[in-house]
């Protein structure tokens, strides 16, 4: 049904799989495609009531957007791309059937992003976080810049986007960026045990928690527009062709400043 996707739907729990394990499940714009469809399904599908969202292999939830597909991009497309990535999450954000990110390995850039789209978050002990757009002359641009202030606040955020170093599970726990750290073997079913016990409260009182939680950031939705601008904005620069090109190349980036 999906190309980049793998999902089942077991007692009213959709499992989502990020399936490019050869990519680290980067999410290049199939994925993206994909995601948009199935949160579209996640609204109007009677049958589902909870999402598990995770990637496929041991070794990453999602490694971030496709870089691959950076490098030409104009300062418009950069805009555009970000645009459409921000309206796709937000999809997930504002889902009235409860979203968890079960984060089984990296979850960097729009990996980040994603596991921070999702009400909340459970990581294995071998996760990792981080917003490395830095290294390639770029910031996040899915809504990266909002959330992680809003999840772990302001220094912290401001320290990851500027050094773009990863943060490990217990890291993560400890900043509030995920909820429960457990063995990989364990994650989906404590994702599940927990998915579990909300899908036996009233689902309509369950939509309104997501709604009235989210209502709290109403008034911060500039926020998202001004990242949007600073995305763009990074995809005009010759930094952004130098980190860009070199991370496909394999070597350290150059920057220049212009
Ligand atoms: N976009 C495109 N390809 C990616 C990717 C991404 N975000 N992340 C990983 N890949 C690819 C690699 O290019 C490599 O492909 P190849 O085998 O064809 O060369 C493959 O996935 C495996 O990744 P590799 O880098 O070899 O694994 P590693 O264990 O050495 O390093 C990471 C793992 C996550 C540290 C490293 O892949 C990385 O830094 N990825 C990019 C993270 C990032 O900057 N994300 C933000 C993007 S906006």
């Amino acid at each position: 049904m999906y190309s980049t996707l793998i999902t089942s739907l077991d007692a009213g729990i959709l499992t989502i799989t990020v399936n490019r394990p050869d990519k680290l499940n980067a999410l290049n714009k199939e994925v993206m495609a994909d995601l948009d469809a199935v949160s579209s399904d996640m609204a109007t599908n009677e049958e589902i009531k909870g999402v598990i969202l995770t990637g496929s292999g041991t070794k990453a939830f999602v490694a971030g957007a496709d870089i691959s597909e950076f490098i030409d991009l104009t300062r418009g497309e950069g805009l555009d791309l970000a645009r459409r990535g921000q309206e796709i999450f937000f999809k997930f954000e504002n889902s009235s059937k409860p979203v968890i990110a079960a984060v089984n390995g990296f979850a960097l850039g729009g990996g980040c992003e994603l596991a921070m789209a999702c009400h909340f978050r459970i990581a294995s002990e071998n996760a990792k976080f981080g917003q490395p757009e830095v290294n390639l002359g770029l910031i996040p641009g899915y809504g990266g810049t909002q959330r992680l202030v809003q999840l772990i606040g302001k220094g912290r955020t401001l320290e990851l986007l500027m050094t773009g170093n990863m943060i490990d599970a217990q890291t993560a726990l400890q900043y509030g960026l995920v909820n429960h750290v457990v063995t990989l073997e364990e994650l989906i079913t404590k994702a599940r045990s927990i998915m579990d016990v909300i899908l036996s409260k009233a689902p309509f009182a369950i939509g309104k928690c997501i709604a009235a939680a989210n209502a709290v950031y109403d008034n911060e939705k500039m926020g998202y527009e001004v990242e949007l601008e600073a995305f763009g904005d990074c995809f005009g620069t010759e930094d952004k062709k130098e980190g860009t090109s070199a991370f496909l190349e394999k070597r350290k980036p150059v920057f220049k400043g212009n």
